[in-house]
């Protein structure tokens, strides 16, 4: 039975371009899931979208001059073209803007407020002096009240891991104009956080398959859980569904309320796109659907603590749960967290020019080399660095001199000696054991994928590649044909169907050359794209874009393909090209120059 399987991916802030940490984060690793995940024949359903409201929207639409709306529709353009050029497979990425959103989003709060965990309180909220206008947590700096660390934020310690508020910080600071913020009683929405401290601790007790670091820092942000404000002084947002706050443009939903929803409410969307407007409960009314959320770990407690907070006090209930026979909505199967990449041994910053940016990057490399290195050597289980001198070791050593290698020669020597896939002779002890290896890799490194151990999991297929180079190395076909045509063919042609079985175990890494090599081969279809833009209407008239795909009709699967003797090949390209070693001092000087124009 194929099971149901929701990957939600962290929405990206449409205050800017997006930078090769973001994508390393939240981007590849989850479309490398979901991907493999729909070889296997499950049904997927992949969802997320900009993140638009919130004051790092408003800031950076100050900076440029835009109107939040303006700033958004530009980074929601330009987000969106960098993660389809990465080829992340999404079955809807959408807006946080959308009627549709702001309904669900409602419709939860709402809910929330009527069952009681949702309350009103009085309490200080920090403004700008300058400016009379609220200071976001996160752009109020000062010490930790509890470690003493001098740069907590307003919202949480990166030090510790509390989260704090911003009055409990000592020495608070705008970090914006650097000015002492000025406290003023507002009257604010609370989510009863302490309400579900219990049922959480049990449920993330029991989640064993977690990765150990999520687990035990989650679980100790529950020994302090303090209800948490969940609106801001602020005019850009979804509005507040309560009649009173109906014609008040000064306040709204706290942003990070509304993103969480967006997974549902993307979901939602999805389905009434598709003409199929009951099909998102599949996923999240279904207590045999799996859900993997996968994101950076600064998201980490809006993602183990308050999303699974907020699902467990809707319940049932609700415009959007109810009606039919509503169950329940999921709780997280998995919270895929990653570390952080850090650049040439810095912090990425984009004020500071220590950045590349996705769309930069794509100008001038592949997405596939990039997404090999971002999964190979990217931050799965602890910080790491992006350097450019890796990067290309990693793209001329391992991907060309390994895999390409391998598909380049055995494909330019059977198209050009057989035109075809060869008709084998008697297969050898030998032949068999490397076909057979090869094939338990769906098994071995299948295993793997399925407990989100990304980098072993392409690791155990690099050297499943290593091995049919030896085993060509060693039998040595190119001098075999000289006078023993049968042979020779029967060595391409375990080579063959190993770099086919190869091409399927690649496919969630590289899903570009992939697709190329299955053409290659003499396949039709698709095993690996393409994705496409779609416009959609809502009911006030405004259109937005989504990023979707017709990912049904792929017809990859996640097993061995008998390779049929006699099937044409296509002239065969090189896969991958080998990088310059200068490429290395180019981009060196390249980013020297943009951090000192900054
Ligand atoms: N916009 C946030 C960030 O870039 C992530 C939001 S994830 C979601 O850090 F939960 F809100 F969807
Ligand atoms: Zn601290």
């Amino acid at each position: 039975m194929p099971e149901r399987i929701l990957v939600a991916v962290a929405w990206p802030y449409a205050s800017g371009p997006r930078h090769l940490g973001h994508v390393a984060g939240f981007g590849v690793p989850s479309d490398v899931f979901a991907r493999y995940q729909r070889l296997k024949g499950n049904y997927v359903l992949m969802v997320s979208g900009t993140d638009e409201h919130g004051t790092p929207i408003t800031i950076a639409a100050d900076k440029e001059g835009l109107t939040p709306k303006e700033l958004t529709d530009r980074y929601n353009t330009i987000i969106g073209d960098d993660l389809y050029n990465l080829g992340l497979s999404y079955d809807l990425f959408t807006r946080t803007t959308t009627r549709n959103h702001y309904r669900v989003t409602q419709d939860l709060f709402k809910t929330l407020y009527d069952k009681g965990y949702v309350t009103r309180k009085e309490m200080l909220g920090a403004f700008s002096a300058a400016t009379g206008r609220t200071l976001p947590d996160r752009y109020i700096e000062g010490t930790c009240p509890i470690c003493g660390y001098h740069e907590a934020r307003g919202d949480q310690c990166d030090n510790c891991g509390n989260q704090l508020d911003p009055i409990d910080l000592i020495n608070p600071r705008s970090k914006i104009d650097g000015s002492e913020p000025v406290f003023k009683e507002t009257e604010h929405f609370f989510l009863d956080l302490p309400a579900f401290a219990e049922q959480l601790h049990s449920w993330i007790s029991q989640q064993e398959h977690w990765r150990q670091n999520v687990r035990t820092f989650s679980l100790n942000l529950l020994a302090d859980l303090k209800p948490r404000a969940i609106t801001r002084d602020l005019d850009w947002g979804v509005p507040i569904p309560l009649p009173e706050y109906a014609d008040r443009d000064d306040k709204k939903i706290y942003v990070w309320f509304d993103a969480v929803i967006g997974y549902l409410s993307a979901s939602v969307e999805w389905a009434h796109n598709n003409g199929t407007p009951d099909a998102w409960r599949e996923w999240w009314q279904n207590p045999d659907a799996r859900h993997y959320y996968f994101m950076g770990k600064d998201n980490i407690v809006f993602h183990s603590v308050i999303w699974p907070s907020m699902l467990l006090g809707y319940g049932n209930g609700g415009v959007i749960g109810g009606g039919g026979a509503s169950e329940a909505l999921q709780l997280p199967y998995n919270v895929v967290s990653s570390e952080f990449l850090t650049m040439e041994g810095r912090k990425f910053s984009s004020s500071r020019g220590v950045v590349i940016y996705v769309n930069d990057f794509l100008s001038r490399y592949d997405p596939d080399p990039l997404r090999y290195f971002l999964m190979i050597a990217g931050p799965e289980n602890q910080d790491t660095d992006f350097t450019w001198a890796e990067f290309v070791r990693r793209n001329n050593d391992e991907l060309v001199a390994t895999w390409g290698n391998l598909v380049n020669r055995t494909l330019t020597n059977v198209y050009r000696n057989f035109g075809g896939v060869p008709q084998p002779g008697d297969l050898h002890q030998g032949d068999l054991l490397l076909i057979e290896d090869v094939e338990h890799g769906f098994a071995t490194v299948g295993e793997l994928l399925d407990v989100v151990r990304f980098k072993a999991a392409l690791t155990e297929t690099m050297r499943l590649a290593a091995q049919v180079n030896a085993y060509l190395s060693e039998q040595e076909p190119w001098k075999v044909i000289k006078n023993d045509r049968e042979r020779a063919a029967t060595i391409w042609y375990v080579a063959l169907r190993c770099v086919d079985n190869l091409k399927t175990m690649l496919t969630p890494f590289l899903p570009f050359t992939c697709q190329r090599l299955h053409s290659y081969l003499g396949y039709d279809g698709y095993i690996a794209g393409p994705l496409e833009f779609r416009e959609y209407v809502e009911e006030d008239g405004v259109a937005h874009r989504g990023l979707t795909g017709d990912y049904a009709s792929w017809i990859g699967r996640w097993q061995p393909t008998p390779l049929p003797v006699g099937q044409q090949l296509h002239e065969p390209q090189p896969l991958f090209k080998k990088l310059d070693e200068r490429v290395v001092a180019e981009e060196l000087a390249r980013m020297e120059s943009n951090s000192s124009a900054h």
